[in-house]
Order: structure tokens, then sequence, then C-alpha cells
């Protein structure tokens, strides 16, 4: 079996200002939201759109096959920015195997995006699913085969939040049972599956995040996970990148951070064939990805 080369990168929050907006988009969580964004994160997200063009290219550089994105393309959630973002990773898409990717927090923002469905009219097109009987809603849970040995599985966590002291996710309870029945699929039995989701089912102490920030439901998205015969759990959201094993699922757990928030960029090469499955970090050296060998870690002997 040849060795598949994942990339998985998360949190690229891309912003080119908001034309067309109307002010009263703003009159909810948003204007919380862009004085955060005007004071704080376009600062460290300056280059965002510079560091996805130079992620490209390492990509290119490291043969690598398919790209996972865990989501958080956006600041606000606004239809001029799904729409900047989703041409600024084009080239990310044109990977020999494909891309994947779940929203964050950011993509759904409020009721208006997902009224508007500017998810799905940017990013639908990117969606897959070779196991189409198991969504519960006509996509989720993803599961895209796309090489042998490697089955990727997809879980939104992502929902509108408005109030504005939160940002907590939570996935679906039919969701949820879908992910048992899908890792429980003769077809995925034999494969090393990389459950993706956006938000973190543990920090990286371990630890539960805080109700406000975390996963509502990680607890039981750990254990549904622990039917995987062998896998990982790639997640982002929190801008740290970092590994974790925790007692609840024998899958390790790593978090790709941010990979454009300067000085925090993140990122993870995995290589799955037949040998042990490696997972290889990655950062930015102020003009390039570079990978970082000595701090790679077996997930699967
Ligand atoms: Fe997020």
């Amino acid at each position: 079996m040849a060795v598949t080369k994942v990339l998985h990168v998360s949190d690229l929050h891309l912003e080119d200002g908001f034309p067309g907006v109307p002010f009263s988009a703003f009159l909810n969580k948003r204007v919380v939201g862009y004085a955060n964004l005007a004071l704080r994160r376009r600062k460290v997200f300056t280059h965002a759109a510079m560091k996805v063009e130079a992620l490209a290219a390492f990509a290119k550089e490291q043969s690598v096959d398919l790209i996972v994105c865990t989501g958080d393309y956006t600041a606000l959630g606004t239809e001029p920015e799904l729409a900047y973002a989703r041409r600024v990773i084009e080239p990310l898409t044109k990977m020999p195997l494909g891309f994947f990717t779940v929203p964050g927090n950011h993509d759904l923002y409020l009721r208006d995006t997902v009224e508007a469905g500017w998810w799905d009219q940017y990013f639908g097109g990117l969606m897959k699913n070779d196991l189409p009987e198991h969504a519960v809603d006509g996509v989720w849970p993803q599961v895209w085969l796309p090489a042998d040995g490697l089955a990727i599985v997809g879980v939104n966590s992502a929902r509108a939040n408005p109030k504005p002291t939160h940002s907590s996710g939570r996935i679906r309870d039919p969701e949820i049972d879908a992910l048992i029945r899908i890792l429980d699929d003769a077809r995925l039995r034999d494969r090393f599956t990389i459950i993706a989701t956006h938000y973190a089912p543990r920090l990286a102490n371990g630890r539960r995040d805080r109700p406000a920030h975390g996963l509502e439901n990680a607890d039981a998205f750990l254990t549904a996970s622990a039917c995987a015969a062998r896998g990982v759990i790639l997640h982002g959201h929190i801008h740290w990148r970092y590994h974790v094993r925790v007692p609840e699922t024998p899958l390790s757990i790593c978090c790709a951070g941010s990979t454009t928030h300067a000085g925090r960029e993140g990122l993870w090469i995995l290589e799955v064939g037949d040998g042990p499955v490696t997972a290889t970090p990655g950062t930015w050296d102020q003009s390039r990805y570079v990978l970082e060998p000595a701090e790679a870690l077996v997930l699967d002997p």
C-alpha cells in the first residue's frame, strides 16, 4: 500500500473587509467580534492570505496527497468573508487526492449566516460523502475513503452561537449516533480513520475546555470515537498546536492550532501506509512553512 500524506491545517481566519454588508448585520454579537477583530485579531492575521499561498507551495514541496482543514476560515461569518476565503484557499483544494473540510464556529457565526446558507454556497462543493447512507441531514457526518487503508470522517461541531460571551459548540446527538455506526461499518474496519471536527474534545493538558468556549458534548464524542479500531482525532479552535492522549479514547488527539496566527502557526503532516502511522508537526519560519521532524510522533504502531 502506498503511503498517503495528509496535511492538517486549521483556523486560517481570512478577512478582507466587509463590502456590501449592511450596518444592521453588526447590531448583534458581531459588534463585539468586530471590536475584537479591529483591536486584536487583524494584527495577528495580517499575513494570513500570503501564508495560505505559502502553504500550497509547502504542500507541493512535501508531496502532500490531500489536505484536511478543520474550519474557521473567517472572522465574523459574513458573505464577503466566506467568498474571499473560498477564493484564497482554492490552491489548497487542488491536491492530488483533494481537500476535506468541516466548518468552524466563525464560519456559521450567527443565525443570519446559517439561514442565508453562505457556508453551503461557497464551501458546499468541497463536501464529500462516499457513504451517504450514514448522513443524518444530507451531509453530516461526511465519510471519505480517499485511498487504500485510510478513511476520513468529518463531524460538524460548529453552530450559530448568538451569545456575545459564548463560542461553545455542540455535535448534534443524531450525528454522534451516526459516528458510532460509521466507525462500526465493515468498510472502515481495516482503515486508519481520521475523525475531523472543529472543536477540541480536550485541551493540551487533557482537561475539558471551559463551557463558554468548548465542545458541550465532548465526552459523548470521545466515547463514540473509541469505536474506531485505529485512528486519530484532528481539530482546531484552540490557537496552539498540540497532541494529547486521554483515557476516554484510544485515539490520539492532534490540534493544528491556527496555521496562520502570527507566532503560533501550526500544522501536522500524517503519513498513513503499511507501516506505523506518523504525525510530524510543522510551523512557520518567517518566510515559509517547515516541518519539525525531531518532534514526530507515532500515532499507530
Ligand atoms: Fe473556532
